[in-house]
């Protein structure tokens, strides 16, 4: 059970106590005025900006407090609020306890995660709005309005003419600014008590306990700057829904947290913790933190991000939609309220009008980046365990894996191959000979991936530390001396990869050089990076610790897992002047802390669950919430991280696993060994199955992962995301979509299940993947599930590619021919794409690519291969390495009946022979008895790069 004690409450957390608490005075007070309001005089706009200063009324003072706003309103329909303190930007404020902080509200989170997409709207212009407002259309097609209200200060953003999202309706804005602290007559102290509201002159009392200092868990925080935290109220009219604000283990769509009766007690929290074995539905924060949330009602998703690193909590309320007399008849509808606060930092919200949930991820991409475009790779299978003991180890569950025929292409070092716990260093006794053992895993094109630390150990001798400690790269204490905790080596330092020349450092370790016995198919994994500090507060850092440019740990918290991820990436980018000149190799990384921007640089996994039914299941809706949050390269531990799963669990996992983006077994070290190939029959051949299905299905992962990178969308699909128009579908989470193929999967995550009930959305026939079985929606269809069985089913109108040959790793699939299915309705076309690069360089950028659009034309019975490719330099070279790799099959499921008799069809190739047409065979099938009929097209021998048609008629 997760140590409660460990973590903050939000009554235990001073600024979301006091947020929640300014929450309930501005509820409880019957005409509650937000006290800030924009200067009218001081509102400027030009180039797509607004500016002015916001005035923040205090009580007992004639002074107000200048807060300047920007509103920027960017090219692609995105518009950002941020709100800043005049005072604090600049540096007039006086820090206690000597302090070297820094002065000013941290302004850098824009430096990690903002990548593109930032060119400001030409076309954005102020019209003229209601008295004591400022109207601003904007927007592609100038469909979107930003109407502010000046006193109290408020924004509606409306669509087409409809209000979309409010921010400050409630009035719950709060900017903590700077105050000298006055130490009161002792008697006069209100240590601990509640905001003390008089209705009559609404005078408010403020808890000042935590304003000073805070002590949680035996450590005292300094404060040194005093309250800063920064809210706002964000609210969805007519929205019931809300998604996304990865990572939490509880459903996709999130939970009230106040009131209603399905309602946690705490809020969603984001301060990236090692939480030890963490529980299910629960809103407590876990290791990474993504402030992306979409809103989502029928036919129209709209969005916000909080870009803020610090420690933040979010309040969810539904409630009716205020009755509005003229809307009176259209039904009982449900607004979603939100609050969002952080510690300290810039109000800095992002606002993202949809209508498409496509729309609202690729605007929210374009600004924080695509997924990467993984390594081929990293696609396939994984196989990890703390730990393969030796690398005679290593070897043998390679050779077993090989000798059960069952595929992988990764095998996974945890923390005990160094010597001592000290990174870069292999343990000699155990791994006397690291580089056989990666030679004989390249024998296959398999990878080693190595487990890489944030904490370096204190010892004498090592050189890492040396180098750490006289370069003045690791993180500063409070008092700016170097900041010492306990992690798995002991005694501690922690490299400060904010700092551009530690990143440097760091890369840099990574060379062949300097990496002893790190062969180029080696690959890394960065844990602990919260970081986990055993006996630090809450098992992280203090939050008064300094980092470069002396930002406090306060500021940066949310970040620091990303800085790590990307001087790792950078270092894998090249380790040798070879690699370098031919343009590097994407590396792979796998992290278990993040913020939004991560996808930009590998994978996450969920980190410590356990080898329970329920963790299985919760699986799901955490990997869907990671792609609803623009993480989509994501996976939970298979099998279960802690505990030993029963053999039943352990085949199911390795199902439901087969269709993580992520796909990786894991088990903690006091587990009992559990390769695939341990479990024996009928267990073993089953996973084996499993195995096969997502290495055939490895082309339809990558082109998923193609349109990740591209623009955003997630791998895996929840159901509002493929059917944003059916509102019964919005909050399942336990079924979802690989990509834009058709297929629907629903692992089973019951004991004992033999069938799943499959919820479909629509009209379209769906057809079982394996027997072809026939479902028709809308509602729930019954699928058979024996255990050897994956709940996995093909929407009608799709055409997927898949690589049917068995291989040992995807390394040795390269230039396999592809099987391509098309699933057809009773009427209709059908369609698909296929992306393919060589899967490990950046050449794709110069062209080296292929995109092919599959298109099946009912009204001509064709089916055709178009290109989707723009050419670049490198194009022709990639094409020609390609020429041999061919289409070798084309199923038909639900092929008509009027083929019956067909044994050829008619093939038209690009630059083919003088006519320009072939006859291919093909066979036609009944199956009957509820099953569809099928045919196929069998070696039409067209090259997967060219351009081609196929008549059936
Ligand atoms: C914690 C990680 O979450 C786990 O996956 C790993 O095995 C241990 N650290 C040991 O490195």
């Amino acid at each position: 059970m997760v140590k409660h004690e460990n973590f903050k409450t939000c009554d235990q957390s001073g600024f979301c106590r006091r947020n929640r608490a300014y929450a309930d005075t501005a509820s409880s007070v019957s005409s509650w005025d937000s006290p800030y309001r924009l200067d009218s005089a001081s509102i400027a706009f030009k180039d797509g900006k607004l500016t002015g200063t916001i005035l923040k009324s205090v009580a007992n003072s004639d002074h107000a407090v200048r807060l300047p706003v920007t509103i920027t309103f960017l090219e692609s329909g995105t518009a950002r609020v941020t709100v800043d303190e005049e005072k604090r930007q600049k540096g007039e404020i006086e820090l206690r306890h000597d302090s070297k902080a820094k002065k000013e509200r941290y302004n850098e989170v824009e430096d990690w995660v903002i990548v593109g997409g930032t060119q400001v709207s030409k076309g954005a212009a102020v019209s003229k709005g209601e008295a004591g407002s400022t109207k601003v259309v904007y927007g592609p097609g100038s469909k979107f309005e930003a109407v502010i209200t000046h006193a109290p200060f408020g924004i509606e953003f409306r669509r087409d003419g409809e209000v979309q999202i409010k921010l400050n309706e409630r009035g719950l804005l709060n900017m903590e600014h700077w105050r000298a602290k006055v130490d009161k007559p002792a008697e006069e102290k209100k240590e601990g008590e509640e905001a003390v509201v008089e209705e009559a002159s609404k005078e408010v009392t403020e808890d000042e306990s935590t304003w000073w200092e805070e002590t949680f868990g035996g450590n005292t925080d300094s404060k040194p700057r005093g309250p800063e935290s920064v809210a706002l109220d964000i609210t969805f009219p007519g929205y019931e829904h809300v998604v996304g604000l990865a990572e939490h283990a509880g459903p996709l769509s999130l939970r009230q947290t106040r009131g209603g009766d399905d309602s946690y007690t705490e809020p969603y929290r984001f301060y990236n913790a090692d939480v030890f074995e963490y529980e299910m539905d629960s809103p407590m924060t876990l290791y990474g933190s993504i402030p992306f949330m979409q809103a989502v009602k029928k036919d129209s998703v709209v969005g916000v991000f909080w870009m803020n690193a610090a420690e933040t909590w979010v309040d969810i309320v539904k409630g009716k939609t205020s009755a509005n007399p003229l809307s009176l008849g259209i039904g009982s509808q449900t607004t979603t309220q939100t609050h969002w606060f952080s510690e300290s930092g810039l109000l800095d919200v992002f606002v993202f009008l949809g209508p498409t949930p496509h729309d609202v991820m690729k605007s929210y991409s374009e600004l924080t980046g695509g997924s990467q475009l993984p390594a081929e790779f990293s696609l396939g299978a994984h196989q990890c365990r703390w730990n393969y003991v030796t690398d005679e180890d290593v070897k043998d569950v390679d050779r077993k894996m090989d000798k059960h025929r069952i595929p992988y292409d990764v095998i996974w070092l945890d923390i005990e191959y160094t010597d001592g716990k000290k990174y870069f260093t292999w343990d000699p006794d155990t791994f006397p000979d690291p580089l056989g053992m990666q030679k004989q895993l390249d024998e296959h094109d398999r990878k080693l991936v190595a487990i890489i630390d944030p904490h370096i150990k204190n010892e004498a001798n090592y050189w890492v530390v040396d180098e750490l400690k006289s370069k003045d790269l690791a993180v500063h204490n409070k008092d700016d001396n170097i900041y010492e905790g306990w992690c798995w080596p002991g005694s501690s330092y922690w490299i400060d990869a904010f700092g551009a020349n530690a990143r440097k450092w760091w890369a840099t370790l990574f060379q062949y050089t300097k990496f002893p016995s790190s062969a180029p198919n080696l690959w890394l994994w960065n844990d602990m990076n919260e970081p986990s500090v055993f006996n630090g507060p809450e098992t992280t850092m203090p939050k008064d610790n300094l980092h470069s440019g002396n930002w406090e740990h306060r500021d940066v918290h949310n970040l620091n897992g990303m800085t790590l991820v990307n001087a790792t990436y950078e270092g894998l980018l090249a380790r040798s002047k070879e690699e370098e000149k031919a343009g590097g190799r994407r590396p792979f990384v796998l992290t278990r802390s993040f913020f939004a921007g991560s996808q930009r640089m590998g994978a996450m996994w969920t980190g410590d669950n356990q080898a329970e039914w329920s963790h299985l299941k919760a699986s799901i809706p955490m990997v869907l919430s990671m792609g609803a949050s623009g993480f989509p390269f994501a996976g939970a531990d298979i099998g279960g991280f802690f505990g030993n799963p029963s053999k039943e669990l352990l085949t199911r996992w390795y199902q439901a696993g087969a269709f993580y983006p992520f796909s990786r077994a894991h088990a903690h070290i006091d587990t009992r060994r559990r390769e695939p190939y341990l479990a024996g029959e009928p267990y073993t051949g089953i996973i084996t199955q499993a195995q096969r299905l997502r290495y055939s299905l490895l082309p339809s992962w990558y082109t998923a992962f193609y349109h990740a990178s591209e623009s955003g969308t997630p791998v895996v699909k929840p159901m509002y995301f493929a059917f944003p128009g059916d509102e019964k579908a919005f909050a399942i989470d336990d079924q979802f979509l690989l990509g834009s193929t058709g297929l629907l999967a629903k692992p089973v995550t019951e004991e004992g299940a033999t069938s799943v009930d499959i919820y479909l959305s629509d009209k379209e026939k769906y057809f079982d993947y394996f027997d072809y079985t026939v479902y028709s929606g809308p509602g729930h269809v019954t699928v058979q599930a024996p255990l050897d069985r994956i709940p996995l089913i093909m929407r009608a109108g799709h055409i997927f590619p898949r690589r049917d040959r068995p291989r040992r790793s995807s390394g040795l699939m390269k230039f396999d021919p592809f099987t391509l299915v098309l699933v057809l309705g009773d009427s209709g076309d059908a369609e698909g794409d296929l992306y393919l690069d060589d899967g490990e360089s950046f050449e794709y950028q110069d062209g080296a690519y292929i995109h092919r659009k599959f298109h099946y034309d009912a009204a001509t019975q064709s089916l055709s291969s178009e290109d989707l490719s723009t050419p670049g330099k490198k194009t022709k070279a990639y094409l020609k390495a390609m020429e041999k790799v061919r289409v070798e099959k084309v199923v038909i499921v639900n092929a008509p009946v009027s083929w019956k008799s067909k044994t050829e069809v008619e093939l038209a190739e690009e630059g083919g022979s003088a006519s320009g047409k072939r006859r291919v065979p093909m066979s036609w099938q009944e199956e009957g008895s509820g099953k569809a009929n099928w045919a196929i097209v069998r070696d039409p021998g067209v090259g997967i790069g060219k351009g081609w048609s196929i008549t059936f008629d």
